[in-house]
């Protein structure tokens, strides 16, 4: 399976912010924000990536990750000339997708909660099998994101969702369920993706492409209940919350989370020397002590 992070975007919601930087640049705390998405990514066990940014933050996002090399993955690199919607990602990424299925990320989504990884694992195994996976979390503002419809009753954790329908910012939307930016696509993607009409927004927009899935009765989705947090970090109020919620989560526990070089060791794919390596990079920083005390097995899961 291969994974697309998308890191585009002008970010003016943000401005003056991100006049001159890239939004996934932007700190959430102790790490660029773009940290947590591929994160999530690995937690799912994608170790093939391709990054989508502008053509002026590209190079910056490539200085930080190199080719994944020092995380035991592979990272590639391409440019979405004009933000045209987040669907496009497909297209621009045919030749790296090839035959294969694919998740896709959006760069300012960050995700936390215990047992993610099973809910990855399940959206992979529908890949394999043909279907789509979205994912829902309950919102007061719902008219803000994409919407999906669910059959009656159904609420917290539940599997085998039903989707009803699924709209992008809905004026009077149907529940209060958002659809978080991760999706999990089986082959045949960048074909789908092609068919895309551009909206009245005149963006190629992925709630579209979720749609035809529906329509062909390949989509399945899953809540992510109470136990989870989801956060679109791309506003003010969002990001002063993401960062709120890092700080305190890793206050509380007395280590970092979503460190992309503790995934990678934990997992084996880098060696204890190349974690070290990685450590003498962040330096004195709270970042590099916390790599060498993995490393040294300070931390007792
Ligand atoms: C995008 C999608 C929307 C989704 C949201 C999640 O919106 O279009 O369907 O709910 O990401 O973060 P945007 O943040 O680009 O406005």
């Amino acid at each position: 399976m291969k994974g697309i992070l998308l890191a585009g975007g002008a970010g003016t919601r943000l401005y003056p912010l991100t006049l001159v930087t890239s939004k996934q640049l932007l700190p959430v705390y102790n790490k660029p924000m773009i940290y947590y998405p591929l994160s999530t990514l690995m937690l799912a066990r994608i170790r093939d990536v391709l990054i989508i940014s502008t053509p002026a933050d590209t190079p910056r996002i490539r200085e930080l990750f190199g080719d994944g090399a020092a995380l035991g993955m592979h990272i590639s690199y391409a440019v979405q000339e004009k933000p045209e919607g987040l669907a496009q990602a497909f297209t621009i990424g045919r030749d790296f997708i090839g035959d294969d299925s694919c998740a896709m990320i959006l760069g300012d989504n960050i995700f936390y909660g215990n047992g993610l990884y099973h809910k990855l694992e399940r959206a992979a195994e529908n890949a394999g099998k043909g279907s789509a996976t979205i994912f829902g979390y309950y919102v007061e503002d719902p008219q803000r994101f994409g919407v999906m419809e669910l059959e009656k009753g159904i609420g917290g954790d539940e599997k085998n969702i039903r989707v009803l329908s699924v709209e992008e910012k809905p004026k009077n939307p149907k529940s209060n369920y958002a659809v978080v930016g991760l999706y999990f696509y089986p082959p045949g993607v960048s074909d789908m993706a092609d068919a895309v009409q551009p909206s009245a927004r005149g963006e190629l927009e992925i709630t579209t492409l979720n749609d035809m899935y529906l329509h062909e009765g390949r989509l399945q989705a899953e809540l992510l209940g109470r136990g989870f947090t989801w956060i679109d970090a791309g506003t003010f109020d969002s990001l002063r919350r993401a960062t709120d919620f890092v700080y305190m989560i890793e206050q509380n526990q007395g280590m970092a989370i979503s460190a992309p070089e503790e995934i990678a060791y934990r997992f084996g794919w880098i060696s204890g020397e190349q974690l070290a390596e990685s450590a003498e990079r962040y330096g004195k920083s709270p970042y590099g002590e916390h790599l060498r005390a993995v490393l040294e097995d300070r931390i007792v899961l």
